[in-house]
């Protein structure tokens, strides 16, 4: 397909994730924007003098630019590998309970609200903005086990232009009987339709050779709530369409453990039994993992399978803490989720920062790694670093959704999904400011990078919804603050 016409150039600050270790902090980065909304070109280091001349270069020399303001950077947006949309009117409550009795006592009796679908439409609508002026630009959302409601949730997500894999819940066992799945042909043919709903909405905006922006993902609660039927259906269902993305729920908690061997006897380990389904492949999202055996990491590592790090509702939950430096030491993915209303927070900032207090959590308890040989403990049991926060939050959540080709970072070719960053003081978040420096000043390459490189991890530890001043998904401008005010 020939390159379509450039729409849009951004001239500032912009980092861009590398790899798990780096990324480049660009302080003086020309991003070009086609109207297909992908990154066409990038010229790194432009010195206000070379402006007319790399636009003239480029064929631009009349381009409108977008000229950052001090204090203003562009950054990747932020891919929430796991959130439960209906469960967002429950959040900041629950602490009190571990996951068996919480799902009892506040999640199911929530969740069963969503069979009205008034209800259904108006929470929805709230929360998909909720998250978009997070910065989150992709989410992985499980809806309830109602086929209507989760159709107005794919609905909503894309008016608003995020992208998204949007799942309804199969459960037909240990659930209450006002909130569970009469039959296995009933939950299987409801995710069909589903399906289909969700693939008839993308078809008339998606380009051709993109990935739709909603799409729908295959969502077996968990192994508890579903009997061996109804994972065998669905097992079948994914094998028919590859594409199809899978996400549930993995040793979260102790007793669920214990729990899900005793509902499948014939399973060594929890991995097990999904992949005795053909649910565990290359773009299976499995969320939390906090107690995984050494066979689990490796069944899941050779199915290509990814991670959902979700710190927030693992702490809030009393789950325990995910040894995520030692997942990436095995070369496992990992993304971050919120998984509110396990978590309490629906923005990816507060999975980043709690992220790096469970790894520094992990180092004080120092997991033996000895299935490993020194040199190949890079991250276990210390600290994560910024680059490593800052690739979770964004192409690592790529990776886990199957998407490290079109989302995460910028190249060429890449969709432009990217957060418009203040930390300037009218961004109403003042502390960052007053503390972080500015860039006009005369100063080296070097320390410009220093000072960018200091907005960012100050941005990424106290800053919030306020310091997110654009949201942009494959280049249309979708939320954020200017965009509310
Ligand atoms: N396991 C099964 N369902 C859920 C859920 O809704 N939240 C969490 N955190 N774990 C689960
Ligand atoms: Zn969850």
């Amino acid at each position: 397909m020939p390159s379509a016409d450039v729409t849009t150039i951004f001239y500032g600050p912009i980092i861009n994730p590398i790899s798990l270790t780096s990324y480049s902090a660009l302080p003086r980065c020309l991003l070009a924007v086609d109207a297909l909304g992908n990154v066409d070109w990038i010229v790194e280091d432009v010195a206000p003098y070379e402006l007319q001349s790399t636009l003239a270069a480029k064929g631009k020399p009349d381009a409108n630019v977008v000229d950052l303001k001090d204090g203003e950077f562009i950054i990747p947006g932020f891919i929430d590998t796991h959130t439960h949309a209906p469960q967002v009117p429950n959040m900041g409550t629950g602490g009190q309970y571990q996951l068996l009795d919480w799902l009892q006592t506040l999640t199911f009796p929530m969740e069963a609200k969503f069979e009205d679908i008034k209800f259904a439409r108006s929470t929805y609508a709230s929360v998909v903005k909720r998250t978009v002026n997070a910065g989150t630009t992709t989410c992985c959302y499980y809806g309830t086990l109602h086929l209507e409601a989760t159709k107005i949730l794919a609905d909503i997500v894309h008016s608003l232009g995020q992208r998204a894999f949007v799942g309804k819940c199969n459960m037909n066992r240990e659930s209450p009987s006002y909130y569970v799945e009469p039959s296995v042909d009933s939950s299987v043919n409801a995710t069909r339709d589903l399906i289909a709903h969700i693939r008839a909405l993308s078809q008339s905006s998606a380009a051709a050779d993109q990935e739709p922006l909603v799409q729908p993902i295959i969502t077996p609660r968990f192994a508890i709530s579903c009997t061996d039927d109804l994972l065998m259906e669905l097992g079948s269902l994914v094998s028919e369409d590859p594409s199809l993305r899978i996400q549930t729920h993995i040793s979260e908690n102790l007793s669920e453990i214990d729990f899900t061997l005793s509902l499948f006897p014939s399973a060594s380990t929890y991995a097990g039994v999904y992949d005795s389904f053909g649910l565990l492949r290359s773009n299976t999202i499995l969320a939390h993992a906090v107690h995984l055996s050494e066979d689990e990491i490796d069944l899941i590592k050779a199915r290509g399978s990814g991670i959902s790090h979700c710190p927030t509702s693992n702490f809030n939950l009393s789950s325990g803490v995910a040894p995520i430096g030692h997942y990436l030491d095995k070369g496992l993915k990992v993304g971050l989720g919120t998984d509110v209303a396990g978590g309490f927070n629906i923005s990816i900032l507060n999975a980043i920062q709690n992220a790096s207090v469970a790894a520094k959590v992990c180092s004080f308890q120092a997991r033996d790694s000895s299935t490993l040989q020194p040199a190949q403990q890079e991250f276990a049991n210390k600290a994560l670093s910024i680059p490593t926060l800052l690739y979770l939050a964004t192409a690592g959540g790529a990776a886990v959704c199957g998407l490290e080709n079109q989302v995460g970072s910028f190249a060429p070719g890449k969709s432009f999904d990217a957060l418009l960053v203040s930390v300037r003081e009218e961004a109403g978040n003042g502390g960052l400011w007053g503390l972080a420096g500015s860039l006009s000043s005369d100063v080296s390459e070097d320390e410009r990078k220093k000072l960018l490189e200091g907005w960012l991890e100050r941005f990424l530890f106290c800053g919030d919804d306020r310091n997110i001043s654009r949201v942009y998904v494959q280049g249309r401008f979708i939320g954020g603050k200017a965009f509310r005010s």
